[in-house]
């Protein structure tokens, strides 16, 4: 994984069809995806049960991109070696679901993914300057953590605006989660994010048999991104 802070689509595979993810990553892919978002959820952590590392490594040999996965699970230390065995690109995690994040983002590094912070709207941004060194990406949550499909938190904005500035040189990707939309997308660019979660922005109106659907709502996030670049 090179880095560079051009705008990235990332489909979030939470809003494909689940009984057919192989062909739903390849169609994204093919439709101009740039990285891979993999929702991994728990029931405990978040309010919704989506798949585990066993799923995530079948989902890898489909990957041609950056597999990311976003992990929101109680006890993240007792997965890393699993998703990063599965062939995860970047993990991240969120603060609030550990004791020790710091260990947790060395553990990632270790386990030779890239290390991501994933922070929830309510969670204040005191800490992460202490953490800079030890992350690749930060994940600005623009909806709590749990389901598609919700609409944008604005202050998420000024939260990226502020990340944006605190990092500086530093080479770390920064990433924004829910509710991204082409009306939105200019705006999270310009307010310094380079990658885009997106599902169902990508997935909607489209299916493995229509992908040109896909490939039209990637192209509308894009351009929609570009204005803001
Ligand atoms: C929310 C997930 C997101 C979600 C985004 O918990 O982390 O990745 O899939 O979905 P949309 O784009 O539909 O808000
Ligand atoms: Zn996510």
């Amino acid at each position: 994984m090179t880095f560079d802070r051009s705008p990235k689509i990332a489909p979030s595979i939470l809003s494909a069809d689940f009984a057919n993810f192989g062909a739903e990553i390849r169609a994204v892919e093919d439709q101009g995806a740039d990285w891979v978002h993999v929702d991994v959820m728990d029931g405990h952590f978040v309010p919704n049960i989506t798949f585990g590392a066993v799923a995530a490594a079948a989902f890898r040999p489909h990957i041609r991109t950056v597999m990311d996965v976003h992990l929101m699970v109680a006890r993240p230390d007792d997965w890393i070696a699993d998703f990063a065995r599965a062939g995860a690109d970047v993990i991240t995690v969120h603060p609030e679901s550990g004791p020790h994040i710091h260990r947790t983002l060395q553990s990632i590094r270790k386990a030779g993914a890239k290390a991501g912070l994933a922070l929830n709207p309510g969670t204040g941004l005191d800490g992460v300057q202490w953490l800079l060194d030890d992350i690749d990406l930060i994940c600005v949550m623009s909806v709590n953590p749990g389901f598609g499909g919700q609409s944008f938190i604005p202050a998420a904005l000024p939260r990226i605006a502020a990340l944006r500035a605190m990092i500086g040189d530093r080479p770390i990707h920064i990433e924004v989660d829910g509710g991204v939309v082409p009306d939105n997308a200019g705006a999270i660019i310009a307010a310094g994010a380079d990658v885009l979660v997106a599902g169902s922005a990508v997935f909607k109106g489209g299916s493995t048999a229509a992908p040109e659907v896909y490939g039209r709502n990637i192209a509308a996030l894009r351009a929609a991104a570009r204005s803001g670049a």
